[in-house]
């Protein structure tokens, strides 16, 4: 599958770093693009900062930034199977929600929901105002996955790292990539 992982400026950077790295195992040719909020963020939550995380993406495929109109994945003729804003700030919500695509993520989203493909998206916020749960709405009734990292606690109380992986495994599941990332229910 062609995927295209969107990182943005949302806590949680951590789940965009490692869907890359799964999906990239499972065979799945990558693309990046990270928003300059993600860069600041990265910077506060990845050890060795931006430079550090946008180095491991560079292993797994091509990292465009928000400003390159030129990648593939912002026209439809190039639309990817799938493309996962993870994580998706309150902002970049708020902008594809309302069509307002004035960079790269916000263009790549565009483009996967009016070619029909796969949108997931990873918002973080809590709590989340009535505004952020009318564009969450919204989306999902274009047909957007809205996936708010919410891992569940029935394969027991489990490491921060476990708990990422939960997260991770229930992405990949939606794009139709096999993983043993957690453990399911009653298995
Ligand atoms: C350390 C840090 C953590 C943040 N966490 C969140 C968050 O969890 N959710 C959110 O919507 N915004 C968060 N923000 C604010 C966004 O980064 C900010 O709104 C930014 O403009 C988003 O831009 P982008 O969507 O283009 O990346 C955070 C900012 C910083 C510096």
């Amino acid at each position: 599958m062609r995927a295209v992982i969107a990182i943005t400026g949302a806590s949680g950077i951590v789940y965009g770093l490692r869907l890359a790295e799964e999906l990239g195992k499972a065979g799945a040719r990558l693309d990046f693009v990270v928003s300059g909020g993600a860069k600041k963020v990265m910077d506060c939550e990845v050890r060795g900062g931006s430079k550090k995380a946008l180095a491991r993406l560079a292993k797994l495929g091509r990292v465009y930034s928000e400003t390159d109109f030129s990648a593939p994945f912002a026209s439809g003729s190039r639309a990817p199977d799938a493309f996962a804003v993870c994580p998706c700030s309150m902002k970049t919500l708020s902008d594809i929600a309302n069509g307002y695509s004035d960079n790269l993520v916000k263009r790549g989203a565009e483009v996967a929901l009016k070619e029909g493909r796969l949108l997931v998206l990873v918002p973080r916020e809590m709590p989340f105002t009535a505004i952020q749960l009318e564009n969450m709405l919204k989306l999902a009734r274009l047909g957007a996955a809205i996936m708010p990292p919410q891992p569940a606690f029935y394969g027991g109380e489990g490491s921060a790292g476990e708990l990422v992986d939960f997260v991770v495994g229930k992405i990949m599941d939606r794009m139709g990539v096999k993983n043993a990332l957690y453990r399911r229910w009653g298995a």
